[in-house]
């Protein structure tokens, strides 16, 4: 007997498609940044803006304008993409200019809402 059975734990879980329990599946509070390039990772609260965090901290990203309008800031994300803030039609036109990889954002623009991994773009 290792103790992980049934009946003690009565937590209500949501009920699925074909009548299977699937937990939902909680966003970290404090999700993971990390650079692809140096391998550093940072705790960063939820909801965190980028450019906010990268200043604060001294990130090694550049930034220009701040606005999404230049380009400079553009970076690959490796993983996590699912876990930003949507694109605007703005930082969509922006990051076309800059590069045609599918995986590009605009730091300046990126509100963290879960792990990330991204590299500056080249
Ligand atoms: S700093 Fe100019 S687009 Fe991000």
């Amino acid at each position: 007997m290792n103790g992980g059975g049934s009946g003690s734990n009565n937590v209500a879980l949501p009920l699925g498609p074909f009548g299977a329990y699937f937990p939902l599946e909680p966003q970290p509070l404090m999700p993971t940044l990390t650079l692809a390039e140096t391998g550093d990772t940072f705790e960063v609260p939820a909801g965190t803006s980028l450019i906010e965090f990268a200043q604060e901290r001294g990130l090694p990203l550049q930034f220009g304008c701040t606005m999404g309008s230049c380009g400079v800031c553009c970076v690959v994300i490796e993983a996590g993409m699912g876990n930003l803030n949507p694109k605007s039609d703005v930082e969509d036109e922006t990051t076309e200019m800059v590069t045609n990889h599918e995986a590009a954002r605009l730091a300046c623009q990126i509100v963290i809402e879960g792990d990330v991994t991204l590299r500056p773009a080249e």
